[in-house]
C-alpha cells in the first residue's frame, strides 16, 4: 500500500512536470483574453481606436505608430516589443511606463499573459 501510494505520487509529479513544461502559450485561449483589450486595440493598421493598433507590435517600436498620438511617457521610451517586454508590460501596465495613458490595470495571471503573447503571434505569422 505504501509502495502504491509513492508510486502514485510519483506518476502525479510527472504529469504535473510535463503540464508545466507545455506551458507555452496557447494561441485559440489567447484570442479570448485579447477580448479585453479589442475595445481600444485592433489589428487593423488604419482603425482609430483609443489605443494604437497591434499590426505588427512584436518587433515594433513602442510609442511608434504613426498618427497616433501617445502620451508623453511613451513619447519617451525606447525599447523594442517583444515577447518579454510585452509580458513585463501586461503584468504591471503603470510601473513598466510610468505615466502613460493606457486606461488598464494589467492582467493577473501570467497564463493568460503567456496565452495572449501566443495570440499576437499567431496574428504576426
Ligand atoms: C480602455 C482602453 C484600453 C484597453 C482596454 C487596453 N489598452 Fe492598451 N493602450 C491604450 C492606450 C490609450 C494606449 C496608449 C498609451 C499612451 O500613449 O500612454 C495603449 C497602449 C498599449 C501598448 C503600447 C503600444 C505601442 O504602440 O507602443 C500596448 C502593448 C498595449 N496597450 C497593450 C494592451 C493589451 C495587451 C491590452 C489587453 C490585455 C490592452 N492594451 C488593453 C488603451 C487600452
Amino acid at each position: 500500500m505504501r509502495i502504491f501510494k509513492k508510486s502514485l505520487l510519483a506518476v502525479t509529479t510527472v504529469a504535473l512536470l510535463s503540464v508545466g513544461v507545455q506551458a507555452e502559450g496557447d494561441a485559440a485561449k489567447g484570442k479570448k483574453v485579447y477580448g479585453k483589450c479589442k475595445a481600444c486595440h485592433s489589428f487593423d493598421a488604419k482603425a482609430r481606436k483609443m489605443g494604437p493598433t497591434f499590426a505588427g507590435i512584436l518587433g515594433r517600436k513602442a510609442g511608434s505608430v504613426e498618427g497616433y498620438r501617445y502620451s508623453k511617457a511613451f513619447q519617451q521610451t525606447d525599447f523594442t516589443w517583444d515577447e518579454e517586454k510585452l509580458a513585463d508590460f501586461m503584468l504591471a501596465p503603470k510601473k513598466m511606463v510610468k505615466g502613460n495613458k493606457m486606461p488598464f490595470g494589467g492582467l493577473r495571471k501570467p497564463q493568460d499573459i503567456e496565452n495572449l503573447i501566443a495570440f499576437l503571434k499567431s496574428k504576426a505569422e
